[in-house]
């Protein structure tokens, strides 16, 4: 019955991962997911996570299903933090909002929703993007183009030709964009050039499907969601989707959202009941235990000032350890190529390495990072930096 099936190849991201947990090597360098650690290493519980838990345990209560959309004050919870509290088309009820599992689980949904609604769309996702990107819509049945996106080169974004490329993409096509903290580059476009793109796509009949998986990793919650807040005030038409697996240090919880700006609380009404459907033909319903501490924490204000300044904290660390590993490479590479590491932002730089220099990195040196070049700045810390700065030098020696 099963003679057929080849194996399955691996995931890029999550099967390096899992190697890397089976590495013996003691002095083995974790830099392959977008996981943050600390600088112990460690994989953090956020305090204000703890106090919430902390709470909910005193008052556990029976867990019957959840509603198809996802629990209430989570969902509102979402909504305020991707598009403001202060945002008009919240107050108008022109977003439609349900929880998810994680940003990949919102991915998902709203690429079985576009399916069905839009089935002649073609998706369109940066070069490079997530490697998953392409995994979820082709799955969904979607057939994938790329647009361009990174200069590898300069280290930056190839704006001209990105924008060129966005004016030639057929209406009513779909374009997935990354809001801040762009996987895997760490390449970002400034406040004009979003307004320069929404332009286009508002021009050309695009629909954005906006990925914000690191909110509050770039510059701040609220300057990370300025592209959806735009689209949003603009009255673009776009989904968005939203992820509490970093900002939250809550991987395993699969607490996400998936919004989609709609022209009025009608339409908002009808979007939210067909992604429920979507909902319902994938698992159903979804968990409760990460919805009921992401939202305790989201509406708690002294929860919330915590966990604030924890994720502060958790981004200067990642700016120092840019900076460190900068400087550590000075004798190994030539300056141009080395202010990436500064300049990108969030939790990935691209760095330029080969597929066949990653590999000496993993197998010599127990250094992992993506054959694409992508590595986990997060994953750094005082006792590996070196480490994994004198690997790298070793291996551009040849
Ligand atoms: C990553 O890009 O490493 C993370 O988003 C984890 C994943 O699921 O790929």
């Amino acid at each position: 019955m099963f003679e057929h099936i080849e194996a399955f190849p691996g995931d890029p991201i999550l099967s390096l991962n899992e190697d890397f947990q089976q590495d013996p090597r003691t002095s083995k360098v974790n830099l392959s997911i977008g996981i943050y650690f600390d600088d112990e290493g460690r994989l953090p519980v956020m305090q204000a996570v703890a106090e919430a838990e902390a709470a909910l345990l005193a008052d556990m209560g029976p867990r019957p299903y959840l509603p198809m959309s996802g629990m209430v004050g989570y969902r509102q919870a979402v909504q305020a933090l991707v598009f403001g509290e202060d945002s008009a088309a919240r107050a108008e009820g022109r977003i439609a909002t349900l929880q998810t599992l994680g940003g990949s689980g919102a991915l998902r949904v709203g690429a079985d929703f576009l399916r069905r609604y839009f089935p002649r769309a073609k998706m369109w996702i940066s070069d490079p993007s997530w490697e998953n990107h392409r995994v979820v819509f082709e799955r969904a049945g979607f057939q994938v183009e790329s647009y361009p996106y990174y200069d590898a080169e300069t280290g930056g974004l190839k704006f001209d030709a990105m924008v060129a490329a966005l004016e030639a993409i057929p209406q009513g096509d779909v374009v997935l964009l990354h809001a801040c903290c762009h996987n895997p580059t760490g390449v970002d476009l400034n406040e004009d050039q979003w307004r320069q793109v929404i332009g286009v796509l508002k021009a050309r009949k695009l629909l954005p499907f906006v990925d914000m998986a690191y909110q509050g990793f770039g510059t701040g919650l609220d300057d990370d969601a300025f592209a959806v807040r735009e689209l949003a005030r603009q009255n673009v038409p776009a989904l968005v989707a939203n992820s509490f697996s970093k900002n939250f240090s809550l991987y395993g919880e699969r607490c996400g959202g998936l919004s989609v700006i709609c022209q009025s609380a009608d339409e908002a009404g009808r979007v939210l009941g067909q992604l429920t459907g979507a909902v319902r033909a994938n698992y159903s319903n979804p968990p409760t235990h990460g919805a009921r501490v992401v939202a305790r924490v989201l509406t708690t204000p002294a929860l919330r000032k915590n966990w604030e300044a924890e994720l502060a904290a958790m981004c200067q660390r990642i700016a120092r350890m840019r900076q460190a590993i900068h400087d550590q490479l000075q004798a190994h590479v030539s300056g141009e190529k080395l202010s990436r590491y500064i300049k990108q932002r969030g939790m990935f730089t691209y760095t330029g390495l080969s597929a066949g220099q990653v590999d000496r990195l993993r197998n010599e040196h127990g250094v992992y990072i993506l054959r694409s070049g992508r590595m986990c700045v997060a994953g750094l810390n005082d006792s590996n930096v070196g480490i994994v700065a004198n690997a790298i030098g070793v291996v551009l020696k040849g």
